[in-house]
């Protein structure tokens, strides 16, 4: 018997419904982030409680156990993860929740009793194997364990083609017939679609292809949403779908890429991936002294912040800049790229961390007028997302991404380590320009000397 009537979980459903939705917009900014999250966890614990107290549920001392082990191993890993391991993890937690959509459809073939809900359960099997698949193969690529650049072979497109046909046909078996074999190869074909999908993607397209498959999952889990008779996986499945959906849009154009073009271009045998040579072509380098005396002096500096901030975990260090020179009477804005970093909002982020006032930050349309009316750009620990080859050099990697217009301030200090490229594997030409100084060192040292000798100005 259960411990609810149909009205009081309709009723807990949609308050779940609707948390999801204000976790959404909460979401949708780096201020009301955090509280956003928090509401989407208690809008799903509302949903879980009420699927205990709503439905009569088998096999309970099981599922207390599986909540256990998956809260068990989820719970160390993300308090452990590093905030630039962040988009593996979505890949990871993603690809589980596709794979468990697909399972639970796979056992209700039993009690489909019409042609429409195994037509649910196929959709649900598919969507749910391919982003299963395809997640764990971002998740190996960006996580090392395999090769980061698009792998092609020939005759991949024909085998994608055969395999999709060959997905169709045991599919429409399902659907007329229903037998568990079919359904088996339903699974087995998802698979090896979503391998074949991902290994052609490369590079800096992967996290597109991270929020691709998160938006495959939502179609997964909405379609299993249909297999239940459940509305709010009906719900859930569809926000997730529509915001994957969004959100890869826009990081693909932030990268001046097409989503079609980062599936389909190694088919056509492009590669996305650079080289990580360093150039030795000359530049100029100089001293954390020299660098504060150039920041001392200026009017107005721009910091440009990029993926090194975050690997040499300078934010705080960069905030306390920012406040040292404002003291000094500088003006100082944090000039944001969309796609700096290695996930969407990773600067914003960032610099949340070391509590930098968000007037602080300024996008990318915004704040690029402001480089020509700035004396010194200060880039720490970017490179891509200030590389003039976006515009200038087609058929490089970066092509057609938008970028900030650092060469248009009267200075340039690059805090960096090396010579090597950035994440596109190019070289940058702006670090030879004679505006350009480098400051070589792990970010957050070359930060620490420069903020010293702020003070002792
Ligand atoms: P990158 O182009 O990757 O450049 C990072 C720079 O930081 C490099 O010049 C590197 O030079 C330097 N660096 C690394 N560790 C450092 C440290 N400890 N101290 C100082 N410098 C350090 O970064 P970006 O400009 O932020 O561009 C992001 C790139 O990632 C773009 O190509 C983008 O398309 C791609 N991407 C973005 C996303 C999203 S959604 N944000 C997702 C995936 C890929 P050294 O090695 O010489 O120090």
């Amino acid at each position: 018997m259960s411990l609810l009537d149909p009205t009081w979980s309709a009723l807990l459903y949609l308050v779940a419904a609707i948390c999801f939705i204000l976790a959404l917009k909460g979401l949708g900014s780096p201020k009301t982030a955090r509280r956003g999250n928090l509401i989407g966890a208690f809008g799903a614990l509302i949903a879980v409680v009420t699927v205990f107290l709503s439905s009569r549920l088998e096999n309970i001392p099981w599922i207390l156990a599986a909540i256990a082990v998956g809260s068990a191993i989820a719970w160390p890993i993300a308090r452990r993860v590093q905030m630039t391991q962040m988009p593996q993890l979505v890949a990871m937690l993603n690809g589980v929740g596709g794979g468990a959509a697909a399972l639970v459809a796979l056992l209700e073939l039993d009690h489909a009793a019409d042609w429409w809900t195994r037509l649910a359960i196929v959709l649900t099997l598919l969507i749910g194997a391919v982003s299963f698949a395809g997640s764990i193969i971002t998740f190996s690529k960006l996580q090392g364990i395999m090769s980061a650049k698009a792998i092609v072979f020939a005759g991949l497109p024909v085998l994608m083609g055969l395999v999709i046909l060959a997905g169709i046909a045991a599919g429409a078996w399902v659907v007329v017939d229903g037998p568990f074999w079919a359904a088996i190869a339903v699974l087995v074909l998802g698979l090896v679609a979503g391998v074949l999908l991902v290994l052609p993607v490369g590079g800096a397209d992967v996290p597109i292809v991270i929020s691709l498959l998160n938006a495959f999952t939502g179609l997964a889990v909405a379609a299993s949403g249909f297999v239940l008779g459940n509305v709010l996986l009906i719900i859930a499945g569809t926000l997730v779908g529509a915001s994957g959906t969004i959100l890869t849009r826009a990081m693909a154009s932030a990268m001046g890429r097409s989503v079609s073009g980062i599936l389909f271009g190694a088919f056509k045998g492009g590669s996305t991936a650079g080289s990580t040579e360093a150039s030795d072509r000359p530049v100029r380098s100089s001293s954390a002294e020299d660098v504060a005396v150039l920041l001392g002096y200026a009017q107005k500096v721009l910091i440009v912040p990029g993926y090194g901030l975050a690997v040499a975990q300078g934010q705080h260090t960069v905030a306390e800049l920012q406040q040292a020179l404002e003291a000094r009477g500088t003006e100082v804005v944090f000039a944001i790229h969309p796609v700096a970093g290695r996930m969407p909002g990773h600067m914003n982020v960032l610099l949340a961390e070391a509590n930098v006032p968000y007037e602080s930050l300024s996008e990318m349309s915004e704040v690029n007028p402001e480089f020509k009316t700035a004396d010194v750009a200060l880039v720490v620990g970017a490179n891509d997302v200030v590389n003039p080859a976006a515009k200038t050099t087609p058929g490089s990697p970066i092509y057609g991404m938008p970028i900030l217009e650092v060469g248009d301030a009267k200075q340039v200090v690059f805090l960096k380590r090396s010579m090597r490229p950035g994440f596109a594997g190019i070289e940058n030409d702006l670090l030879h320009e004679p505006q350009t100084t480098l400051l070589f060192g792990d970010a957050k040292d070359s930060l620490t000397k420069v903020l010293s000798a702020v003070k002792g100005l």
